[in-house]
């Protein structure tokens, strides 16, 4: 079935492509035309930042930005889902085209550069919907917020998810927004995580329950330079760490036709970079500090040698785009 409905997408326009299917999505949840997308998936609990997980394969943020399509992922099966990324206010994003499909590398390379509808738009669906899973909501930085005032933008969408989240991801490492992955290094990162901790302490108080929040790190670090960073969130007592986001590397898909478009690149050509990253993050960050592998996976063997690597939980994106819901099963089932 989804081969049918992917053979005619992918002759669209992928951003077209994409909002027709979160439309589709978006109305179809909660109706009997659910059928077409919703599976059971077997159980396999994960206890992870002192949540329960029903199973360690999530959906990873930038799909549903906005959280309008919630009960449709989760009808799906996934394990947990990630909404955003959002921004105190809302804004366009990038010019458009600003979505490629790299079908041969099983790839996509997107500037899409956070367009979203607010953070205030994402809390009321949140509301809307009947999803009583893990939802993570991933914020960041409006494009006109200064680098110095970004901690401001962060604190602001904090506060406002804080209660309808069951952790927050802090997104420091979109390649899409100027200025966003310099706050991953030295003096900058160590303010933005104090800022943070302390707002988040400050919240607990106030809502009597404790959030976890994670940060999602970009695949385009020397070794040196995550074994910095796992010490800057080993000292903040970071709850947990997202590796990773798309990358600027373009050695695999070279010469292939969109390669030299500008943007992140995400699918399978990515598994090699994040699984490297989760490597030495494992091996660096204190015990305690969970790490949700993402990038390239597109299997139970991928996801596997990312938990094996020290990842707790894995999430997918392109791999959906590319093989459908289906695949959700399959790496569920598919786990050791
Ligand atoms: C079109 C597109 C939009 C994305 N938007 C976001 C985003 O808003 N926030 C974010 O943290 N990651 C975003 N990502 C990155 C994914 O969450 C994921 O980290 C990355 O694609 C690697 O996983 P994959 O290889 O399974 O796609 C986006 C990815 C794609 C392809």
């Amino acid at each position: 079935m989804y081969k049918i409905v992917q053979n005619a997408l992918f002759k669209c326009d992928p951003e077209w492509s994409h909002d027709f299917t979160l439309n589709w999505l978006k109305r179809s949840q909660n109706t009997f035309l659910d059928a077409t997308y919703k599976q059971s998936v077997v159980d396999k609990p994960v206890e992870c930042f002192g949540i329960t997980f029903k199973n360690p394969v999530g959906l990873a943020a930038g799909l549903d930005k906005n959280g309008e399509c919630i009960d449709a992922f989760a009808a799906m099966g996934f394990g947990f889902i990630e909404i955003g990324t959002i921004t105190p206010l809302p804004q366009p994003g990038n010019e458009k085209p600003r979505m490629f499909r790299l079908p041969e590398a099983k790839a996509i390379i997107n500037r899409m550069g956070f367009n979203n509808k607010g953070v205030d738009y994402l809390v009321e669906q949140v509301k809307k919907s009947k999803y009583t899973g893990v939802l993570g909501i991933n914020i960041g930085k409006n494009k006109d917020t200064e680098e110095k005032d970004a901690l401001d933008d962060y604190l602001i969408c904090l506060r406002k998810v804080y209660n309808y989240a069951s952790y927050v991801t802090v997104n420091i490492s979109s390649p899409n927004t100027p200025g966003l992955r310099a706050l991953q290094y030295g003096e900058a990162l160590d303010n933005l995580l104090t800022g943070l901790k302390s707002e988040q302490q400050s919240l607990a108080n106030q809502h009597g329950k404790y959030v976890p929040i994670l940060v999602k790190i970009a695949p385009d670090l020397t070794d040196g330079e995550i074994i910095e960073i796992a010490a800057a969130f080993s000292r903040a007592k970071i709850d947990g760490v997202i590796a990773t986001n798309t990358t600027l590397d373009r050695r695999d898909v070279e010469g292939l036709e969109h390669s030299s478009e500008t943007g992140g690149l995400s699918g399978s050509v990515l598994a090699h970079k994040s699984l490297h990253v989760t490597k030495v993050l494992a091996e660096n960050l204190s015990d305690n500090i969970p790490i949700i592998g993402v990038g390239g996976i597109d299997s139970s063997k991928t996801a596997n040698d990312r938990i094996s690597a020290g990842a707790s939980l894995v999430q997918i994106y392109s791999s959906l785009i590319y093989a459908g819901p289906q695949l959700i099963k399959d790496i569920v089932e598919g786990l050791d």
